[in-house]
C-alpha cells in the first residue's frame, strides 16, 4: 500500500449539501440552526446573473432579515473586504455567494466581525484565536474549492502580493453546492476554474504532506475533471458536465485542504499579486511545468495520474494536460498575460516566499525556478 507516513489527519468540519436544486434548502438550514439574520457577500456578476435572487427567495421564505454586500471584486483586497464590514456587524450568520472570491470575501469578514482588528492584522498561519461566527458557502463556480478549505487569500496591491490567512476557524460551516448556479458561467471562465480544481488535485496528491484519504479525493477529482471539463466549457447547458465539475472542486478542495498544494500554486500566487490575473489561468499555465520540474520526485504519483489521464507514461500525462489547456481555449504562455520578463527576478522572490512551495515535493532554487518561468514566457 502506498502510504506516505505513519500517521495522517484528515479534517474536514463543514457539512456538505450538494445537488442541482440543494440551494433551495438554505431557509431551511438557516432556520434548524435559529440563525434569524445574514449578510449575503457576493459580486455585481452574480447579482446580474440571476442567482442573488435565488438566495433571497429563500431568506423571505424563511423570514430571515438580511443585507447584502455585493462589493467583491476578483482576487479581493484588503479595502473590498473591510467595506465590507459594517455591514457584517450585527448579524447572526454570513452568506458567501459567488466562486472563490466571495468565499474568501466572508471568510475574512467573520475573522473580523468575531475577532476585531484589520484584515492583515490575521495574515499568515493558525492567527485567528477561535472560532468566527457561522457562515455558509454557496459557490457559483467549479474551481476553488474554497467551500470547504481553510483559506482565504488576499491581495495587497501596495505589495503587489497574495497572502494567505490559514486557520481551521475559517472553514464553512455548511457548503450548499448546487451545480444548477454554474449553468451560466461563462466559457473562459468555466475553463480556468477547472484547471484551479485540476492543480489542487495533483498538487495534493503529489506534495510533500500527500495521504490516502486526500488522495483518493483527488484521483476522482482528476478522472472526473478529464471527463467533463471540455463538455462544460463546450456547452454550458450541459448539467451532467457541471455537476461532474462541481463535485471534481469539491472533492479536490477537500483534497488539497489535507494535502496542501505545492510549486504550481506558489508561481500562481506570484503571478496573481503582480498582475492581477485570475488565479485559474495562472494555475492552468504553472501546472504541466511545474509537473515537469517534480515528475523524478513522485514517479509512481505522476503515472498514476497520467493513467487517470488516459494516458501510458508521466511524461504524456503532463502533455494532457497542456493539450486540455489547448483544447479549452486557453493561454498557454505567460507573455500572453502581458508578464514581462523585466519582472523575472519579482515573481521568482515571491513564489519563493509563498507557503505553497514548502509542500513541493523537491527543493526548488532561486535559478531553477527562474528557468523553470522563463520556459513558461
Ligand atoms: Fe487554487
Amino acid at each position: 500500500m502506498d502510504m506516505e507516513g505513519d500517521l495522517f489527519t484528515f479534517h474536514l468540519p463543514t457539512k456538505i449539501l450538494f445537488g442541482l436544486g440543494a440551494v433551495g434548502n438554505l431557509g431551511a438550514e438557516l432556520d434548524e440552526r435559529r440563525l434569524r439574520s445574514a449578510l449575503v457577500v457576493t459580486d455585481i456578476g452574480v447579482r446580474e446573473a440571476g442567482l442573488l435572487a435565488r438566495v433571497e427567495e429563500q431568506l423571505r421564505a424563511y423570514g430571515i432579515e438580511y443585507e447584502v454586500y455585493d462589493g467583491v471584486v476578483p482576487n479581493p483586497t484588503v479595502e473590498s473586504i473591510e467595506a465590507g464590514l459594517p455591514l457584517a456587524v450585527g448579524k447572526e450568520a454570513l452568506i458567501a455567494l459567488g466562486g472563490g472570491s466571495s468565499i474568501d470575501t466572508a471568510k475574512a469578514l467573520n475573522v473580523l466581525k468575531a475577532h476585531g482588528g484589520r484584515v492583515l492584522d490575521w495574515e499568515g498561519n493558525e492567527t485567528v484565536p477561535g472560532p468566527c461566527g457561522p457562515l455558509v458557502a454557496i459557490p457559483t463556480t467549479a474551481g476553488t474549492g474554497s467551500e470547504v478549505t481553510f483559506i482565504a487569500q488576499v491581495s495587497v496591491p501596495e505589495r503587489r502580493q497574495k497572502v494567505p490567512i490559514v486557520s481551521r476557524y475559517l472553514a464553512p460551516d455548511l457548503a450548499i453546492v448546487d451545480p444548477e448556479l454554474t449553468r451560466s458561467l461563462p466559457p473562459r471562465l468555466t475553463a480556468a476554474t477547472g484547471m484551479d480544481a485540476l492543480a489542487h488535485a495533483v498538487e495534493a496528491a503529489t506534495s510533500i504532506a500527500a495521504q490516502p484519504l486526500a488522495d483518493l479525493l483527488a484521483f476522482r477529482a482528476i478522472e472526473l475533471i478529464n471527463e467533463f471539463l471540455p463538455r462544460a466549457v463546450r456547452n454550458g447547458a450541459d448539467m451532467e458536465a457541471r455537476e461532474g465539475m462541481a463535485l471534481a472542486s469539491l472533492l479536490a478542495g477537500m483534497a488539497f485542504n489535507n494535502g496542501w498544494v505545492a510549486l504550481a500554486h506558489a508561481i500562481a500566487h506570484a503571478l496573481g499579486g503582480l498582475y492581477d490575473l485570475p488565479h485559474g489561468l495562472c494555475c492552468a499555465l504553472a501546472l504541466p511545468e511545474a509537473m515537469e520540474f517534480n515528475l523524478g520526485a513522485r514517479p509512481e504519483k505522476y503515472l498514476k495520474i497520467a493513467r487517470l489521464l488516459g494516458e501510458e507514461t508521466a511524461a504524456a500525462g503532463v502533455d494532457r494536460i497542456r493539450g486540455l489547456r489547448r483544447e479549452l481555449g486557453l493561454p498557454s504562455r505567460l507573455g500572453e498575460l502581458g508578464v514581462e520578463e523585466a519582472d523575472l527576478n519579482r515573481i521568482v522572490g515571491l513564489a519563493l516566499a509563498d507557503g505553497s512551495i514548502l509542500f513541493n515535493p523537491r527543493e526548488v532554487t532561486a535559478e531553477e525556478l527562474r528557468e523553470l518561468i522563463c520556459r513558461m514566457l
